[in-house]
C-alpha cells in the first residue's frame, strides 16, 4: 500500500529546504537586530484559546483541526485540543501564563513555525503552512504600529524582494469606542440588500458586518463599493493614530496605499490593520498581514495591555522569491569533496573530514573505499563541491594530494600535511559558513 502525505501538507528537504534555511537565517538575524526575541509555543492548544479570539471568524469557525485528548489520566477529563491555525492567540496565552507582561514595559517577540488550517489547497494555500510572526506588547503608540510595518518591509528586502514586488496596504478598523456606531451604520446599509448577499454574508450581517467588505462574491463586492467605510467613521483618537502611522511611514520612505477594505480575517483587531500583498503570488496574494489587537489580553486574564503584530506566510515568501529568482539559497554547497582511492587514503581523509566539520568547514566525503577517480569526481560534481581532494596510494607515497577546482578543472598539489590548513582557509568561501 502506498501511503502519502496529507493533502495540503508538504515534505521539505534537499535544496528547497536549504533555501528555506538561508532565508530563515536572514529573517531571524533582522528580527534580533530590531530587538525581537524568539518564543516557541506548542502546536496544540486548548480550543478555548482560539474561542477567546472570537468564534465569528472562518478560521475559528470552520478551519480548525480538532483533536480529542484521550483523557486517560484518572484526574483529567477529555478535552478538545486544536492544531493552532495562527500564532497570536497562543502567544498571548503564553504571555499571560508566564507573566511576560508583568514588567509593564514594552516587549518584543517573534515566532516561526507550522500553523494548520482546513482549507482548499491551491498554490500558496496549504493546510500546514509556516508563519513568521512578530508581536510587540505593552505599547499603544502609532510609532509601534509604524515600527512593525517598517520591520516587515525591511525583512522582505533583506531576503531579496524589492519595493516593486509587493504593496503595503493600510487601514484603520477603529476601536471599541467608535466601532459600535459604525457597525450599526453598516448593518443599516446592507439590510435592505439582504436577499442579494451571499449566504456567508447573510450570516455575517448581524455578527460581523465588517467582514462583508472583503467578501469575494461579485454581488457583495458591488454592494460594498458604496457602503459606509470604517476609515470615515473613526473617532478622534483613532483618526489621530492613523494619521501619525502614515506620517512615520512617509518619513521612512516606506511606500504604502490606503485600502479601506482591509478588515482582516480575525476578530481581534483594533485601529491599525495592514496587509502586504504581492502580484507574484497569483490568487493568494497576501504575503502577510497584521495590525493592532488592543484588548485581546483581557480575554485571557486580568491584564489589559495594547499589542500590535503581524505574520507572514513562509511558503508565500518563498514563492515570491522564486519568482524574482533571488538566489539566496545557493548555500550549503560543500567547500570540498574528499575523494579517497583505497583504504589507506580513506584512513587519512576520514579523521580530517571530521576535524574540518568540527571547525565549521563544510566538507563532504565518500565512504566508499575502492572507487575509481571517475566515479569520485562524479560524486563531487553531484554535491556541487568547490574542490575535489584526491588521495590514492600514489599521493600517499609522494605526500602530495591532488586538489581539483571543479568549476575550472584546474588542478594543483597540496602537501597532505597541509590539507587541513588549506581547507580551513577556504572556510570563508563556503556559503554555509557565512
Ligand atoms: P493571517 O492574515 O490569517 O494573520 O495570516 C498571515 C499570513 O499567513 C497570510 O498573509 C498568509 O501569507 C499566511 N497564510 C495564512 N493562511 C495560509 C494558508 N492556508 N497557506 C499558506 N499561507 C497562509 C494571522 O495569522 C495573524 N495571527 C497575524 C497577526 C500577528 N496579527 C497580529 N499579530
Amino acid at each position: 500500500m502506498e501511503i502519502k502525505a496529507v493533502r495540503g501538507m508538504n515534505d521539505l528537504f534537499g535544496a528547497e529546504l536549504q533555501r528555506w534555511q538561508a532565508v530563515e537565517a536572514k529573517l531571524r538575524d533582522a528580527m534580533t537586530n530590531f530587538g525581537y526575541s524568539e518564543i516557541r509555543t506548542p502546536s496544540l492548544e486548548k480550543i478555548e484559546v482560539f474561542k477567546a479570539v472570537g468564534d465569528e471568524t472562518d478560521i475559528v469557525e470552520k478551519q480548525m483541526y480538532q483533536v480529542q485528548d484521550r483523557g486517560a489520566h484518572p484526574d483529567s477529563k477529555p478535552e478538545i485540543l486544536v492544531m493552532r491555525p495562527e500564532g497570536t492567540a497562543g502567544f498571548i496565552r503564553a504571555v499571560m501564563e508566564h507573566g511576560l507582561a508583568n514588567t509593564g514595559h514594552v516587549s518584543r517577540f517573534y515566532y516561526l513555525g507550522p500553523m494548520f488550517r482546513y482549507e482548499r489547497p491551491q498554490k500558496g494555500r496549504l493546510r500546514q503552512f509556516h508563519q513568521l510572526g512578530a508581536e510587540l506588547i505593552y505599547d499603544g503608540s502609532a510609532e509601534a504600529d509604524a515600527e512593525l510595518i517598517i520591520l516587515l518591509d525591511h525583512l522582505l528586502k533583506s531576503v531579496g524582494l524589492k519595493s516593486e514586488n509587493y504593496e503595503i496596504r493600510i487601514n484603520s478598523v477603529g476601536c471599541k469606542d467608535c466601532r459600535p456606531a459604525y457597525r450599526e451604520k453598516l448593518i443599516a446599509y446592507f439590510k435592505p440588500h439582504f436577499a442579494e448577499l451571499c449566504e456567508n454574508c447573510q450570516r455575517r450581517l448581524e455578527r460581523a458586518p465588517m467582514r462583508i467588505l472583503d467578501c469575494k462574491n461579485e454581488v457583495c463586492k458591488k454592494l460594498s463599493e458604496t457602503a459606509p467605510l470604517g476609515i470615515d467613521n473613526l473617532d478622534e483618537a483613532c483618526a489621530k493614530q492613523h494619521a501619525r502611522v502614515k506620517e512615520c511611514l512617509k518619513a521612512e520612505d516606506v511606500t504604502f496605499v490606503e485600502d479601506p477594505y482591509i478588515v482582516r480575517g480575525l476578530d481581534y483587531y483594533s485601529r491599525t490593520a495592514f496587509e502586504f500583498t504581492s502580484n507574484l503570488l497569483g490568487a493568494q496574494s497576501a504575503l502577510g498581514g497584521g495590525g493592532r489587537y488592543d484588548g485581546l489580553s483581557a480575554r485571557f486574564g486580568k491584564l489589559d495591555f495594547p499589542s500590535v503584530g503581524w505574520a507572514i506566510g513562509m511558503e508565500r515568501v518563498m514563492l515570491a522569491l522564486d519568482a524574482v529568482q533571488a538566489k539566496l539559497g545557493d548555500a550549503h554547497k560543500p567547500v570540498a569533496f574528499l575523494a579517497p582511492m583505497g583504504a589507506a587514503a580513506f584512513d587519512k581523509l576520514f579523521p580530517l573530514s571530521l576535524k574540518l566539520k568540527k571547525q565549521g568547514v563544510h566538507v563532504e566525503m565518500s565512504y566508499e573505499k575502492e572507487k575509481g577517480l571517475k566515479w569520485l569526481l562524479k560524486q563531487a560534481d553531484r554535491v556541487q563541491a568547490g574542490v575535489a581532494v584526491i588521495v590514492g596510494d600514489q599521493e600517499l607515497a609522494s605526500g602530495q594530494a591532488s586538489v581539483k577546482e571543479l568549476a575550472t578543472g584546474q588542478q594543483k598539489n597540496v602537501a597532505i600535511a597541509d590539507l587541513e590548513k588549506e581547507l580551513l582557509s577556504m572556510k570563508g568561501r563556503s556559503p554555509s559558513a557565512n
